[in-house]
């Protein structure tokens, strides 16, 4: 259904209530998500960002709800990726006179996507278009969170439409903060932030000085996917800034994978040396947990401590998926430490010693290693493993 943000401003996205994996490397959506996209209707007419291709039909006819799409001037693609970018074609073909607006970087990757000869324009931060009344202003966004990212402002309305940027996976009834759930909604807008955003924690609070300093007045923040900020829209803002400084709380997060208890064992033994510290903590089999979830619960913590059992020289498959994201995404203020047991070879604890050492992560204390089960004096070490990472904390 659409919906009128402001005067002659409509949003004319769709809600995606079924998915529950994005992007190629699966980032679970628990709470489906959507695909906003805004209509602009002025003296002349622009349309901010597509939806993803498998959505075209439902898009075009809440487009047409409100204009002919031939009548569309502009187009504005913030984005190059395909849930924003990917019914740009079908558009495209209705809106025969319309001129494509990117940035340079989204010339070429749009370009690159679609081999289409449209009528481009690339614009830099500052470039306006005037819509007749009021003008829309670009900004560009490089890395957040591709090179190719950038921001629409309209003016007279008041309205950022910064595509990713302060957006969540979340699928709702209603299409503004304040008409749903706030646990649900900051849940979600971490969890985009911690798993996409994060290795770009300083571009974030640099673009954010970067904007503000503009003095632009902002009613209305509105991202591609999920709810629209209108409710003091500037919480998201100071929130972000909050996230990207990446301070984190004094939480430990254990991770392990498990071939006979052994390892699982120890993780417990671990978290009672935490809890005999008084510090909160979680554990996450990692053969069980959801990859995107666990890497939401890292970003909060202080302490990472990993276990694995040794197979074949190395760890468990489950453990590798999450310390490749540590290192991707960069988080800073950690500490770490690692654990496991073995049979014949004991390589376990050393590698992920090592690759804590690849992710800028200090090893806060001693790794424990234990032979077959643990012995009560390995659970010992396990527990005074535990009590070590508070003290360091
Ligand atoms: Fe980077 Fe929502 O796509």
């Amino acid at each position: 259904m659409v919906v009128e943000l402001k005067k002659g401003v409509y949003w004319v996205g769709v809600v995606d209530w079924g998915i529950r994996h994005f992007h190629g490397y699966e980032l679970s959506t628990h709470r489906g998500t959507t695909y906003n996209a805004y209509l602009i209707v002025d003296r002349k007419t622009a349309l901010v960002d597509t939806v993803w291709g498998p959505f075209q039909r439902d898009f075009v006819e809440n487009i047409r709800q409100i204009i002919d799409p031939s009548k569309i001037d502009f187009v504005i693609a913030n984005h190059a990726e395909p849930d924003h970018s990917g019914s740009l074609p079908e558009i495209m073909r209705l809106a025969k006179n319309a001129t494509l607006i990117v940035s340079n970087r989204g010339r070429e990757s749009i370009e690159g996507h679609y081999h289409q000869g449209w009528s481009f324009k690339a614009v830099q931060t500052g470039d306006k278009v005037s819509l007749g009344g009021n003008e829309l202003v670009f900004v560009e966004a490089p890395m957040l969170h591709w090179p190719d990212s950038m921001f629409t402002y309209l003016t007279g309305q008041n309205i950022l439409m910064p595509n990713d940027a302060f957006g969540q996976h979340y699928a709702a009834a209603f299409r503004f903060n304040d008409q749903v759930n706030e646990k649900e909604l900051y849940e979600e807008a971490m969890k985009y932030y911690a798993n996409i955003l994060t290795p770009f924690s300083h571009l974030v609070t640099k673009k954010i000085e970067e904007v503000l300093s503009l003095k632009l007045p902002v009613d209305i923040i509105a991202p591609s996917h999920g709810v629209i900020w209108r409710r003091d829209p500037l919480q998201i803002v100071k929130k972000y800034q909050q996230w990207a400084a990446q301070t984190p709380e004094k939480k430990a997060v254990v991770l392990y994978d498990t071939m006979w208890q052994a390892t699982r064992r120890m993780a417990e033994a671990i978290a009672d040396g935490l809890a005999a510290e008084g510090i909160e903590h979680k554990l996450f089999h990692t053969a069980l947990a959801d990859r995107n979830d666990v890497i939401t619960e890292i970003f909060q913590a202080r302490a990472i401590v990993v276990g694995s059992p040794t197979l074949n020289r190395g760890l468990l498959p489950t453990i590798t998926p999450i310390l490749e994201d540590l290192k991707g995404l960069r988080f800073q203020n950690k500490i770490g430490a690692a654990f496991g047991s073995y049979g014949w070879s004991g390589e376990s604890v050393k590698i992920i010693e090592e690759h804590f050492g690849k992710c800028g992560i200090p090893v806060a204390a001693e790794g424990v290693l234990a032979k077959w089960q643990p012995s009560a004096d390995d659970l010992a070490n396990c527990k005074g493993l535990g009590r070590k990472i508070a003290e360091a904390m």
